[in-house]
C-alpha cells in the first residue's frame, strides 16, 4: 500500500482516495453510500459518510443483493433491533417522498432482510454505464489518476553480471514489470529500473581468471556460461596457488581506481552479460528506463560514511565499521569493510539518497525476493537514522520462492535453470499442443512465442506473490484451467464473434452508446449480467492491485472475466435475429474483448487475435 503502514489509518482514508479518482462510470456504491448517509436516523446516531463506507459491504449471497448495510451499529444509539431499524430504513429509501438529497432512482433498489439493508442495482443501468465508459476508454479503460504528478521508483529484475539469469530470477522480472505498468495505468510517473549487481570484488576475480587462461571468441560465443567457468576455475587454482586472491584483490582495487585496462575489462563483461539478459527481456517484452547498478554508486559511497560518521552512526569493529542497529532487532550491519572496500548495504543506502535527490521519487519501490528482508529493513533505518523522513518512502516488496517441479526439464548449466530455457520450451511444448489440437497451420511460430511465454508469466502472476509455489508445466499450459492461455483464448473467441459480426455486415466498433441506442435492457440476463459486474470492477481491482502491490488481484479477475464470458458465450446466443439484441450483445463482447485485452498487456502477457 502507498500508505504508509505504521500508522494506518485504515481503509477510510484509501477509499475516499480511490472515490475522488473514478473513472468515467457511475459510481453506485459511493451513490448507495451517499444515499443512507442522508439518512436522518445515521445522522441521529452520529455516523458520517466515511464511517457509512465503511460499514457498507458486498453480501455474501449475491442472489440478495449487489450491496448490504448492516444495521448492528446503529442498534445501540437509536435503542432499537437492527432488524427494525433495516425495515424502517428500507421503507424510507424506498419511498417517493423526498428524503433530505432526494429519492432513490429506480435503478438502485433497498430492501430490508433481517438486520441488513440490500441494495441491488437494475443490471441494465450497470450495463450502461459500463459500455459508455469502455467504448469511451478503450485501451485506456481501467486505468484511473490517483498518480498524477507523482513519481514512482521500481526497481525488478537487477540480475547479477557473468551470472547465470535463472529461474529463480523470473519473479522479480515479470512481478516488477507488472507493477510498473499497473502504477503507470494509474497516472503515476514510472521510472523502471533494473540495479544491476556489476560490482564487488569478484569481478577482481574475473578479470585475473580471464588474463591467465581466458578467450576472448571463447567469452563472446556464450558470455555468461564462460565467464562463470571462469569464476570457478579461478577458485580451483587458487586454493593450490593462494597468490591469485592477493592478485585479484589488486585488480579491484585498480578497477576501483578506474585504470583504464580493468575498466576496459569490467566494462565488456558487462555489455556481453546485459546482450545475454537482453535476450530474455526482449522474449519477455520487458524495458527498463535505466541500468544504473550498483557500479553506479561506487563513487558516491564517501559521502554515505562520511554522513554516517557525522551523524555517530559508524563503529569500529575489528578495523571495520558497521552500524550497530541490535536496538531495533536488526543485527549489526556492515558498511566498510577492513580494507576499504564498501559493501552491496552501503551501495543501495547511496542508491536511496541518489534517487531521492535525482528523482524527486514519491515512492521508491524494490521488488526482491523476501530471503533479502532483513538486509532491506536495515538499510531502510539506517537511512532513517541519517534523518531522512523519506526512509518510510523506500519500500520492499518481496515474493517467495519459485522450484520447478522435479525433473521437469534437464539443465545446460549444471543444476541451475536458465530462464532462457523455461521460455523456449514453453514456446516448443505450446507448439506441440498447437500442432497436436491440429489448430493454426500458419503463424503458428509466433502464436507459440505469445502463448508459451505468455503461459508461463500468467502463472507466474497467479499466485499470490509472498507465497513459494513450484511451476508446473502441465498446469500453466492447460488451456482449460486458470491460466494465461485460458484467458487469452477466451480474448480470441470474443475477437471471432466481432470478426464474423463484421462478416455479417454489422459495425461492432461503431456500437458506441455515445453515439447510437443500444438497448442494455437486453443485458439483464444472468450470463450477461454476471459479465457485466465484472468487467465494471476492473478500474477498482487495477487499483487495488497497485495500491496493494499485488498483480494477482488482476491476475484472477482475469480468469473470473474470461469464465463469466464462456458462460455468456454458450449460454446467449450473441447473433441472433433481433438486431437491438444483437447490438447490446455485440457491443459487450467487444467490452469484454477490451477489458482482457487491457488487463493482459498490464501483465505483460500478449493477447493474440486468434487461437
Ligand atoms: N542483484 C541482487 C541479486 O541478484 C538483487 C538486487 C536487489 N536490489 C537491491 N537494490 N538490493 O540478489
Amino acid at each position: 500500500m502507498f500508505h504508509n503502514t505504521r500508522k494506518d489509518s485504515g481503509t477510510a482514508v484509501l477509499t475516499a482516495l480511490f472515490l475522488k479518482y473514478q473513472t468515467t462510470m457511475r459510481d453506485f456504491r459511493q451513490e448507495i453510500i451517499a444515499k443512507i448517509a442522508a439518512l436522518p436516523q445515521i445522522r441521529e446516531a452520529g455516523l458520517t459518510e466515511t464511517d457509512v463506507s465503511e460499514i457498507v459491504e458486498i453480501p455474501a449471497d449475491p442472489a440478495l443483493g449487489d450491496y448490504a448495510f448492516p444495521c448492528f451499529r446503529l442498534a445501540k444509539a437509536l435503542r432499537s433491533a437492527p432488524q427494525a431499524i433495516a425495515a424502517e430504513l428500507a421503507a424510507l429509501l424506498s419511498s417517493a417522498a423526498p428524503l433530505t438529497d432526494g429519492p432513490t432512482p429506480p435503478e438502485l433498489s433497498a430492501a430490508a432482510t433481517g438486520p441488513y439493508v440490500n441494495f441491488r442495482i437494475d443490471p441494465a443501468a450497470l450495463a450502461e454505464t459500463l459500455i459508455r465508459s469502455v467504448y469511451g476508454e478503450k485501451d485506456r479503460f481501467g486505468s484511473s489518476g490517483p498518480g498524477a504528478g507523482r513519481t514512482v521508483l521500481v526497481e525488478y529484475s537487477s540480475p547479477n553480471i557473468a551470472k547465470p539469469f535463472h529461474i529463480g530470477h523470473i519473479r522479480s522480472t515479470v512481478i516488477g514489470a507488472a507493477i510498473a505498468n499497473i502504477l503507470a495505468f494509474l497516472g503515476y510517473e514510472v521510472e523502471r529500473i533494473n540495479h544491476l549487481g556489476d560490482y564487488g570484488t569478484q569481478f577482481g576475480k574475473l578479470i585475473v581468471a580471464y588474463r591467465r587462461f581466458g578467450s576472448r571468441e571463447e567469452v563472446e560465443r556464450a558470455p555468461i556460461a564462460t565467464l562463470l567457468k571462469y569464476y570457478v576455475d579461478f577458485h580451483t587454482q587458487a586454493e593450490q596457488d593462494p597468490s591469485l586472491e592477493e592478485e585479484a584483490r589488486a585488480a579491484f582495487a585498480a578497477l576501483e581506481r578506474g585504470e583504464p585496462e580493468e575498466r576496459a575489462l569490467w566494462e565488456w563483461f558487462r555489455e556481453e552479460s546485459l546482450k545475454e539478459f537482453t535476450l530474455v527481456y526482449d522474449m519477455l517484452g520487458i524495458t527498463f528506463d535505466s541500468y544504473a547498478g550498483e557500479s553506479f554508486y561506487s563513487d558516491k559511497m564517501k559521502r554515505v560514511t562520511d554522513e554516517l560518521e557525522a551523524a555517530g552512526l559508524l563503529e569500529n569493529s575489528q578495523g571495520a565499521q558497521i552500524v550497530d542497529l541490535e536496538a531495533y532487532g536488526l543485527g549489526k550491519a556492515l558498511i566498510r569493510k577492513s580494507d576499504g572496500s564498501t559493501l552491496y548495504i552501503t551501495r543501495d543506502v547511496a542508491a536511496a539518497i541518489y534517487r531521492k535527490e535525482h528523482y524527486g521519487f514519491y515512492k521508491n519501490i524494490y521488488v526482491v525476493a523476501s530471503q533479502q528482508e532483513l538486509h532491506f529493513r536495515q538499510w531502510i533505518k539506517i537511512i532513517e537514522l541519517m534523518g531522512y523522513g523519506w526512509a518510510q518512502d523506500c519500500i520492499h516488496v518481496p515474493f517467495g520462492l519459485v522450484r520447478l517441479k522435479d525433473g521437469a526439464m534437464s539443465t545446460r548449466t549444471g543444476n541451475v535453470v536458465l530462464l532462457e530455457d523455461v521460455l523456449r520450451n514453453a514456446i516448443e511444448k505450446t507448439k506441440a499442443i498447437i500442432e497436436e489440437k491440429g489448430v493454426l497451420t500458419d503463424g503458428t511460430e509466433e502464436a507459440a512465442a505469445q502463448i508459451g511465454i505468455g503461459a508461463v508469466v500468467f502463472q507466474e502472476l497467479h499466485n499470490n506473490r509472498i507465497k513459494d509455489y513450484v511451476f508446473d508445466w502441465d498446469k500453466a499450459l492447460n488451456f482449460d484451467g486458470e491460466t494465461g492461455p485460458y484467458v487469452q483464448y477466451s480474448h480470441a473467441r470474443a475477437a471471432s464473434v466481432l470478426r464474423k459480426a463484421q462478416e455479417a455486415g454489422l459495425n461492432p466498433d461503431a456500437l458506441d452508446p455515445a453515439r447510437r441506442k443500444i438497448d442494455f435492457q437486453a443485458l439483464s440476463g444472468d450470463a450477461a449480467a454476471a459479465l457485466v459486474k465484472l468487467l465494471y470492477q476492473l478500474p477498482a481491482q487495477v487499483r487495488e492491485a497497485g495500491e496493494r502491490y499485488e498483480p494477482s488481484l488482476l491476475t484472477r479477475h482475469l480468469v473470473d472475466i474470461a469464465q463469466a464470458f464462456s458462460v455468456f458465450y454458450h449460454e446467449e446466443r450473441i447473433l441472433t435475429d433481433d438486431p437491438a439484441a444483437t447490438d447490446a450483445k455485440l457491443a459487450l463482447a467487444w467490452c469484454a474483448r477490451t477489458c482482457i485485452a487491457n488487463g493482459l498487456r498490464l501483465l505483460g502477457v500478449a493477447a493474440p487475435e486468434r487461437m
